[in-house]
């Protein structure tokens, strides 16, 4: 082991409490969804979680199926943590999911006790680790009981195998529902796992922070759209290195020129506040103290760097800055 976490590591960070436990997560999130896998350069993956842990980001969020392949993100931050961070682990919020397709036959998707239970199981051997700090179920499923579900999730904490449990992508009115019964099962749920950003509003549609009050914390996913919310595509053109380029989750479809010339007005609200498009994104979900945590998705050390500068260039918004955020996010098509 050659690496030694920077002394400074927790002065700039904000961290903030996962609802109403005693948990408190780093503001920011490493998220390793995609840039993780087997497909990625290892060099570049370790020194963004190196980077991270030493910009003050407790919490790398994990999913049984991240990669790609899928299993492939748990097995490459599993190395890491063996070669560099290992001794740092009781200062790590390492989280992991299940709840999308893993393997094939009935038992390998959904929410059944039997998928979760073993899919945490093959998590763990994956990363390496006796225990998780956060399992979540990843989506809800409608053709099993949510107490089942609960059942395995609170069953996961009675064994030591994860020390909290979360709900990711459920609604308003099931999020509500999923946090009475996991309190009744005495393990609370501690956060719920959502997409939110500046273009993307439906939790607040739904009602979600609302109905969630402070039981649970909301941790944000795709904080920056995919990279739409950042300085990539502001002169339209597509990198080929990029996640539209590649197609599968980001579209090159979604880059028309209209929505370009919106994603530059953005940028001029970004820049009269001395920052980046990425880190007026970042800074206005933070702005909502019921958001414990918004999960970053770098691909490279100099995003994740200008993302974690989003802390130290952030200010609070104006009324105006607001209004005008909304203005252009209403003529999104
Ligand atoms: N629970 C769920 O269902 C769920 C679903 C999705 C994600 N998540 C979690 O949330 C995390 C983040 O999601 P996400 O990857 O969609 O987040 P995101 O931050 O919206 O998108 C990440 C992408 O944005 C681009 N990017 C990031 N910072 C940039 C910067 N400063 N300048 C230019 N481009 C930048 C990169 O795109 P390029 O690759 O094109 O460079 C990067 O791959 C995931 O890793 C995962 O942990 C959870």
């Amino acid at each position: 082991m050659n690496y030694t976490a920077h002394p400074a590591r927790y002065g700039t960070m904000e961290y903030r409490r996962a609802g109403q436990s005693g948990l408190k997560l780093s503001a920011l999130s490493l998220g390793l969804w995609h840039n993780f896998g087997h497909g990625s350069d290892i060099d570049e993956a370790k020194a963004m979680v190196e980077g991270a842990f030493d910009g003050g980001i407790t919490h790398f969020d994990l999913a049984n199926n991240y990669g790609p392949p899928p299993g492939s993100a748990e097995e490459r931050f599993g190395k890491i943590l063996k070669e560099s961070l290992c001794s740092y682990r009781d200062e790590l919020i390492i989280s992991t999911k299940a709840g999308y397709t893993m393997w094939p036959g009935p038992y390998g998707d959904w929410g059944s006790r039997k998928y979760l239970i073993a899919s945490l199981e093959q998590s763990l051997k994956r990363l390496g680790l006796e225990y998780v700090d956060i399992f979540y179920h990843h989506r809800p499923d409608p053709n099993t009981p949510l107490e089942e579900t609960v059942q395995a999730l609170s069953h996961v904490v009675r064994q030591g195998k994860a020390l909290y449990v979360g709900i990711s992508n459920y609604k308003a009115k099931e999020a509500k529902r999923a946090i009475e019964l996991l309190k009744e099962a005495g393990t609370p749920c501690i956060l719920n796992q959502v997409r939110y950003s500046i273009l993307d509003r439906s939790i607040e549609k739904d009602g979600l922070l609302d109905a969630m009050g402070n039981q649970a914390g909301t941790i944000c996913f795709s904080p920056l759209a995919q990279g739409l919310l950042s300085s990539k595509y502001l002169d339209g053109s597509i990198a080929d290195d990029s996640r539209a380029a590649e197609g599968q989750f980001l579209k090159k479809s979604a880059i028309t020129n209209e929505r370009v010339g919106l994603l530059n007005e953005l940028n001029a609200v970004a820049q009269r506040r001395a920052q980046s498009l990425a880190q007026m994104a970042i800074s206005w979900l933070l702005r909502d103290e019921r958001v414990s945590s918004v999960l970053i998705g770098a691909r490279t050390t100099a995003q994740l760097n200008e993302n974690i500068d989003a802390l130290r260039s952030r200010s609070s918004f104006t009324n105006d800055e607001l209004k005008a955020i909304d203005d252009i996010v209403g003529r999104w098509r």
